[in-house]
């Protein structure tokens, strides 16, 4: 493999869905042109970052790399002209404005905030497993398991009604998955994205006009009642907080759990080693976290000239910053392609780094420490019972299929 060819893998969605192929390139990459500027006809050019140091440096810095106006990797528009995006959510925003939107919700996200969901999660970690040892034996992880259970939980936490369960499940799917054919509308596929995140907004700006008038204790409520500069938030940006809240921490869990499970799969010392030690569950889905680094990038552009690892970038010119290719970096971790269920430290890039860093990082955790906690003591055996198939994507992915067969006790 050429570096042009290694450096294909950013503007191929089908790139994520081979994993082998994606840490190949992103080797070489790291070895030979870390800060690597990448020229393709559907995307306007920008510097693919590869090494973990790297990456920190940039998302730590904040004064000088900014997220407006290009937040992540999307196709040029057809037309030239900047696409009329409905919604501007913390990830489109810099400061001033993002602190003070990050404000509204940070408290419901802290460790204490999350610990009010703890009973809930705990719950339906349960319910799930219970739905796998009704299925009989068989079923698919990634549909039946690791898609839904993370919805229920961001549904809980917003305040949502269970019954539009099965509409945002193929909502959130369609704005993160529009770059694989199995999952884009098949009537519009261009513009799958933005016809689920118009649908989104309409879907909550009915929600916002009942919490105002009808205030519970929940997330959904905080959001639609909070306060900026002494005024009410513009209906807009509530939607967007939603459509944010409601996406960003959906499809990310699920391709933790999913892809987590493929790696125990994969692994099978490990996952006797996690089955036989519950302790390990907190340090094992940080690995999984680690391993399947579901977000595949977020993007960055300089407010002045600047250098990055030896490389001059001028001001207005965009990064990519690439979690996964970071969380494989040797001078960052100890056998970096060695899955560890006990890795201990994990300092690892998926949730990002510095101001914009995952808000629902502990939500995520709890989450995913639950349904292992809940599956690996009854879980007797476990086998693939077909081939695992990831999502083509450039943003957010893991395996869309994960066919399994076990025995539950
Ligand atoms: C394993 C699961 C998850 C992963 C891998 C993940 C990853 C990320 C990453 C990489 C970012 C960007 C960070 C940066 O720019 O430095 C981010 C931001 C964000 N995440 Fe997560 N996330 C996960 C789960 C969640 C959950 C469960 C929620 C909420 C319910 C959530 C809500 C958010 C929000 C609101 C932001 C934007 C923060 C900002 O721009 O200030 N995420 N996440």
């Amino acid at each position: 493999m050429d570096i042009e060819a290694a450096a294909s893998v950013f503007t191929d969605p089908r790139a994520y869905a081979d994993n082998e192929r994606f840490h190949a390139a992103a080797a070489l990459l790291r070895r030979e042109s870390p800060v690597h500027r990448v020229e393709h006809p559907n995307f306007a050019p920008f510097y693919a970052i590869t090494r973990f140091e790297d990456v920190m440096a940039i998302a730590r810095r904040s004064d000088v790399w900014i997220n407006a106006p290009r937040p992540a990797l999307g196709p040029k528009p057809k037309d030239g002209k900047a696409v009329d995006i409905p919604v501007r959510t913390l990830v489109q925003m810099d400061a001033p404005d993002h602190p003070v939107y990050r404000n509204i919700s940070v408290d419901w996200f802290k460790p204490l905030g999350v610990r009010r969901l703890r009973g809930r999660v705990a719950e339906l970690a349960k319910q799930y497993v219970d739905k796998m040892a009704d299925l009989g034996g068989a079923c698919d992880f990634s549909v039946d398991i690791a898609a839904s259970y993370p919805l229920y939980v961001i549904l809980s936490l917003l305040g949502l009604p269970e019954e539009d369960f099965p509409r945002m499940l193929k909502l959130t799917q369609e704005v993160f998955g529009a770059n694989d054919a199995d999952l884009a509308r098949a009537d519009e596929p261009d513009d799958t994205s933005m016809a689920a995140l118009m649908e989104f907004f309409l879907y909550f700006q009915t929600l916002i006009h009942e919490r105002r008038a009808h205030p519970t204790d929940d997330l959904g409520s905080v959001i639609a009642n909070a306060t900026i500069d002494g005024e009410l938030i513009g209906e807009l940006e509530a939607a967007g907080y939603y459509t944010l809240i409601a996406t960003a921490g959906h499809d990310t869990t699920s391709a933790a759990l999913a892809g987590g499970l493929h790696a125990l799969l994969d692994h099978p010392a490990q996952r006797e080693r996690l089955a036989a030690d519950p302790s390990l569950v907190p340090t094992a889905f940080d690995e999984m976290v680690r391993w399947v680094s579901p977000v595949k990038q977020f993007m960055r552009t300089a407010t002045r000239d600047t250098v990055v690892g030896g490389v001059a970038i001028a001001a207005g010119e965009s990064v990519l910053l690439s979690y996964p290719s970071a969380n494989r970096d040797a001078d960052a971790f100890d056998q970096p392609d060695v899955f560890d269920v006990g890795r201990t430290p994990n300092r690892h890039l998926a949730f990002g780094a510095g101001v914009h860093y995952c808000l629902g990082t502990h939500l995520a955790r709890l989450e995913g420490q639950a349904l292992y906690a809940e599956l690996m003591p009854r879980l007797t055996s476990v086998e693939l019972a077909g081939a695992a198939e990831y999502v083509e994507t450039l943003f957010v992915g893991g395996p869309k299929r994960l066919p399994i067969r076990y025995t539950l006790s």
